[in-house]
């Protein structure tokens, strides 16, 4: 969750520092969130008047005895004053809301003519696939990708210095592609959820470049046909702002890991996408976004071997980024050559009003990057982190962060993000 705070910071700071929103080109729901924020400032500015009123009758009483007639009359009016800030803070919020739906309607009404359909993605515990049939059957009937949750990290696949454990996994792979789907793979090299004789000793730089080789091609060249697309390394940038985060890799091998594990990942398997992948990346001027531009024009600049950008997008309905937003975002990474993609996503439902007005929020944020992802030539595919949210990572009561709820049911969300990225 602290990684979440961080985001929710930097995204709050950065996006305070946005360019105005587009002309508005009002939408249906845009008009009537308008209409009840218009309403709530009514009541608001109902609520001050007889706040004064009472304000009036205070001091009144207050020249007269008893005087607990005047207290009465004062916190009455402090209640009063305590809902219209209350009405006006809600009517704000609805206001902000409808002003970023005119703005991605208004992007959307300018923008050209939608290109071909993006594969729809999700991540999959194979565990919960096995066990849950209705689960499976969901990711059978709605998605066209797969990319397994935590099957093709390193720990998984290597419980043991050089003793591969790939069973669990081709049986995954396997059953996916049988199905016709494609699969992602992720993560070759991660700072996380790495093999305990990898973490319980020291290493030397030459060592270690020598566990990573070895293990890259022993992945790659396993899986080579089947999982043609990659995120080589995961979460490299530090938490806020510049730099390689520090992680085994980055602190004995040093910052030139990065390049090691591509030149590596190209030698396994030279037809394969090679992905950067990272958190916190999906407003255009966020420190972090900068910092990964940064990192991955040096690679280029060096002549390493890279493909793309994978944009994870774990947002929340208070600290997302708008269609238009990521739209940026993505463009810029495009500008540089490089394919782009969601990844990851999943919006915690943590804002406020009714569960239909969450609801609402998690849709518009959804459709936003499903939107800025169809929009873009270079994107190559949209991933939710999971499915449904019972078995989300997230597992803070409420988030519900997924595209369909504890009983597999489709949340508003996923009829816009199918619209946007499945439909011609
Ligand atoms: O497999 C063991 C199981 O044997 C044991 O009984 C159980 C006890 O807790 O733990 C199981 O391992 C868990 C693993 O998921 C497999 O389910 C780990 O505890 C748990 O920490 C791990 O969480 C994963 C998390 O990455 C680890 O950082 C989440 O499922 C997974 O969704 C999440 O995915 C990451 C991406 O890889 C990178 N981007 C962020 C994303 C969310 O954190």
């Amino acid at each position: 969750m602290r990684r979440l705070f961080l985001v929710a910071l930097l995204l709050c700071l950065a996006s305070a520092a946005q360019p105005p929103a587009a002309p508005a080109q009002t939408t249906p729901r845009a008009a009537s969130l308008m209409v009840r924020a218009g309403r709530l400032e009514a009541a608001a500015r109902r609520d001050l008047r007889t706040a004064g009123r009472e304000r009036r009758l205070a001091r009144a009483a207050a020249k007269k005895a008893p005087r607990r007639s005047a207290r009465r009359h004062r916190s009455r009016a402090a209640r009063y004053r305590k809902r219209a800030r209350s009405r006006r803070k809600h009517a704000a919020s609805l206001r902000r809301r409808a002003a970023a739906l005119s703005q991605v309607k208004a992007v959307a009404a300018s923008a050209p003519p939608r290109r071909a359909p993006v594969p729809l993605g999700t991540a999959l515990d194979w565990r919960v696939a096995r066990t849950d049939p209705a689960l499976a059957d969901a990711f059978l009937r709605h998605f066209d990708q797969m990319t397994p949750e935590n099957e093709l990290k390193m720990y998984a696949l290597q419980p043991l210095r050089g003793a591969y454990s790939f069973a669990s996994a081709d049986r995954m792979v396997d059953w996916a592609r049988a199905h016709g789907k494609r699969v992602r793979g992720h993560a070759l090299v991660y700072g996380s959820q790495l093999p305990a004789w990898l973490t319980a000793r020291d290493w030397t730089r030459d060592e270690l470049l020598e566990v990573m080789r070895d293990h890259i091609q022993a992945v790659m060249t396993h899986f080579r046909g089947r999982v043609t697309e990659w995120d080589v390394v995961n979460e490299g940038v530090v938490d806020w702002g510049d730099g390689l985060t520090p992680n085994i890799w980055s602190q004995v091998i040093g910052p030139d890991y990065v390049d090691y594990a591509f030149r590596f990942a190209h030698e396994a398997d030279p037809g394969a996408k090679l992905f950067y992948n990272d958190w916190g990346i999906e407003l255009p001027d966020h420190p972090r976004t900068v910092a990964v531009r940064k990192l991955v024009s040096g690679l280029k600049s060096r002549g390493v071997p890279i493909d793309g950008v994978g944009i994870q997008d774990h947002v929340t309905n208070r600290y997302n980024a708008t269609g238009p937003q990521v739209a940026e975002t993505l463009r810029r990474f495009a500008a540089m050559g490089l394919d782009v993609a969601i990844t990851e996503m999943d919006v915690q439902t943590d804002s406020g009003g009714s569960r239909a007005d969450q609801l609402e929020a998690q849709r518009h944020a959804f459709a936003g990057s499903a939107w800025a992802c169809r929009m873009e030539p270079r994107c190559t595919s949209f991933t939710s982190w999971g499915i449904s949210d019972r078995y989300s990572w997230i597992e803070t009561p409420g988030m519900a962060p997924l595209m369909f709820d504890d009983a597999l049911e489709p949340k508003p969300a996923f009829a816009d993000v199918e619209d946007w990225i499945k439909k011609p």
